[in-house]
């Protein structure tokens, strides 16, 4: 158990705080959500999939975690969905801007669309930005506050993925680190998380893979096959007071894969 996982067990490192999750009905969202209100904190869960939002919700319980409909894209519910968070819980602690979708299969920069490109950016970048705009007007006046992106290993390394989605999780690293030169001064911590290829619905969907073909073909640290939970670990691990002095940082969660070049190693 990594001592990450580990620190997951001591309960409670959320006592007091309220969440907010975007695409928090399946997938990492999902699996950082319980993490949540396994720690105490009231969370929201914002997504397009009522079904599936509210059925986390119930299983939660309703004092713990509320559904609401939220597509990212829409300042409108972006607006509505942060206002039911203080409306609700009275104030918001934490945004975890999760809600994202997968690249194309075809990647070609010669057959890709305008429209397929600014498909992925809006979701997995302007959603963001959206986000981050109105949980700062909340956070702003309480002089608190944190900000978790879910990026990706393709914020660093190109090819994993098509031009959209390579672009768009570069983008969000660079949102990250002017919000966190602005609203740092506020008192308010942004980061990013990186996983891997983690086995969920987009991964799975991508890859046109099932849990079976994943194992740990995508980390070069033996033992260690990502689950959504070992990202969800590190989204509390940066959400809480034990990071309180990591601003501006992005989080790798990927067996490593991003320091070594198979390419150019002495140990292959
Ligand atoms: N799975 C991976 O291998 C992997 C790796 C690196 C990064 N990520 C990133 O992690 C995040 C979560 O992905 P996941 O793998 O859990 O995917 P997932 O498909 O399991 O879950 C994504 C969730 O986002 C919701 N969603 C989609 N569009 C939305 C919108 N416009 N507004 C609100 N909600 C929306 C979906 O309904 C779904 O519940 C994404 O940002 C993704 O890019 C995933």
């Amino acid at each position: 158990m990594g001592s990450l996982s580990m620190a997951s067990t001591l309960i409670g490192r959320l006592e007091g705080k309220v969440a907010l999750i975007t695409g928090a009905a399946t997938g990492i969202g999902e699996a950082t959500a319980r993490l949540f209100v396994k720690h105490g904190a009231k969370v929201l869960v914002a997504d397009i999939n009522d079904e599936l939002g509210e059925k986390l919700c119930k299983e939660l319980g309703k004092s713990s975690a509320i559904f609401v409909h939220c597509d990212v894209t829409k300042e409108s519910d972006v607006e509505t969905a942060i206002d039911t968070a203080v409306a609700k819980f009275g104030k918001l602690d934490i945004l975890h801007n999760n809600a994202g979708i997968g690249g194309i299969p075809n990647p070609s920069i010669l057959e890709i669309e305008k429209s397929e490109f600014e498909k992925i950016i809006n979701v997995n970048l302007v959603g963001p930005f959206l986000c981050a705009k109105h949980a700062a007007r909340v956070m702003i006046p309480n002089r608190s506050g944190n900000i978790i992106t879910t990026a990706s290993t393709c914020s660093k390394i190109g090819g994993g993925s098509s031009h959209n989605y390579v672009s768009s999780k570069h983008g969000v690293v660079g949102l990250t680190k002017n919000l966190a030169v602005e609203l740092g001064k506020h008192g308010i911590r942004v980061n990013c998380v990186s996983p891997h290829v983690v086995p969920t619905q987009q991964s799975k969907d991508f890859y046109k893979m099932d849990d079976e073909g994943f194992g740990n073909v995508y980390s070069i640290l033996k033992g260690v096959s990502l689950k959504p939970e070992d990202v969800a670990d590190a989204v509390l691990f940066l959400a809480s007071d034990e990071s309180k002095c990591v601003h501006g940082h992005n989080l790798f969660v990927d067996g490593g894969i991003t320091i070594a070049n198979s390419k150019f190693s002495m140990f292959e």
